[in-house]
């Protein structure tokens, strides 16, 4: 186990005004990732997943409580914090190696940049498409792309939102062996949000399910297969079933936009 990377989550609370109301969007989360561990969330659309991960990421400041990365409270944007989106947000007109040195450029030098970027090129099996443009990579390229400069900062956490749901079935299964592979490799504490249950199962240790309005952690597990992750075997199935029926046993399919 590894302090340093730990994140611990403390009644957290956002609320958001929409004219002359407030919006509760999550209400105590408590929450603690051990550092090097990979916890999945699942939830319904607008239950606050993405405001928890900016949170976590210092991009918004919560209404309530406080995150902690290796002891020390989220103030800000840090390196220490990579974020990956469902788009994957490269420059157009930079090419793979510039678009994965990019966040790096005034922090090093330029072999320290040229070294980082080298060994990530190999890390997420890019190499021969250094010199390409965004455009002339398939999505599942491009996703490689992102993932590289996020690492490209030498993140403690890396928080994964919704980030293949625009991939096709076969490419998405190929990025979740490829952060697997990166997760074990790194040490990296991963948060992923996903809407796709199997993903959830197959990637965390743990997969926490939350539910809307005000958003809430409704119930964790403790993922425990057996060494092959198979997505068909029986006790895969055992953990599909429950999350499943966690998801839609309240049936609180409101109005996405009701106040
Ligand atoms: N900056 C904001 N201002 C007002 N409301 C917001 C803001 N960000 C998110 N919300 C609201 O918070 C709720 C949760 O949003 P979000 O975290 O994106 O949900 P999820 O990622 O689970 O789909 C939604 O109802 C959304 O409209
Ligand atoms: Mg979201």
């Amino acid at each position: 186990m590894n302090r340093e990377n730990e994140v611990v989550i403390s009644h957290i609370r956002q609320e958001f005004s929409i004219g002359d109301k407030t919006l509760e969007v999550l209400k105590d989360i408590n929450l603690e990732l051990q550092g090097g561990s990979f916890v999945s969330v699942v939830g319904q659309s607008g239950c606050g997943k993405s405001t928890l991960l900016r949170i976590i990421a210092g991009l918004d400041i919560p209404t309530g409580g406080e995150v902690r990365i290796g002891g020390n409270p989220v103030q800000s944007v840090s390196p220490d914090v990579g974020i990956l989106f469902q788009e994957s947000r490269l420059l157009p007109w930079y090419n793979v190696e510039k678009n994965i040195a990019y966040g790096i450029q005034e922090k090093k030098n330029r072999k320290e940049i040229r070294d980082t970027v080298y060994e990530l090129i190999e890390l997420v099996g890019l190499k021969g498409f250094e010199k390409a443009l965004p455009e002339q990579l398939s999505g599942g390229m491009q996703k490689r792309v992102a993932i590289a400069r996020t690492l490209a900062a030498r993140p403690k956490v890396l928080l994964l939102d919704e980030p293949f749901g625009a991939l096709d079935a076969f490419t998405k299964m190929n990025m979740q062996e490829e952060i697997l592979k990166l997760w074990k490799k790194e040490g990296i504490t991963m948060m992923l949000v996903t809407h796709d249950i199997d993903e959830a199962i197959y990637l965390g240790e743990h997969v926490v399910v939350m539910s809307p309005k005000p958003g809430v952690i409704k119930r964790s597990f403790r993922i425990e297969l057996t060494s092959d992750r198979s997505r068909t075997s029986a006790e895969f199935d055992r953990y599909r079933k429950e999350i499943f029926a966690e998801f839609f046993e309240d049936q609180t399919m409101v109005p996405e936009y009701q106040i």
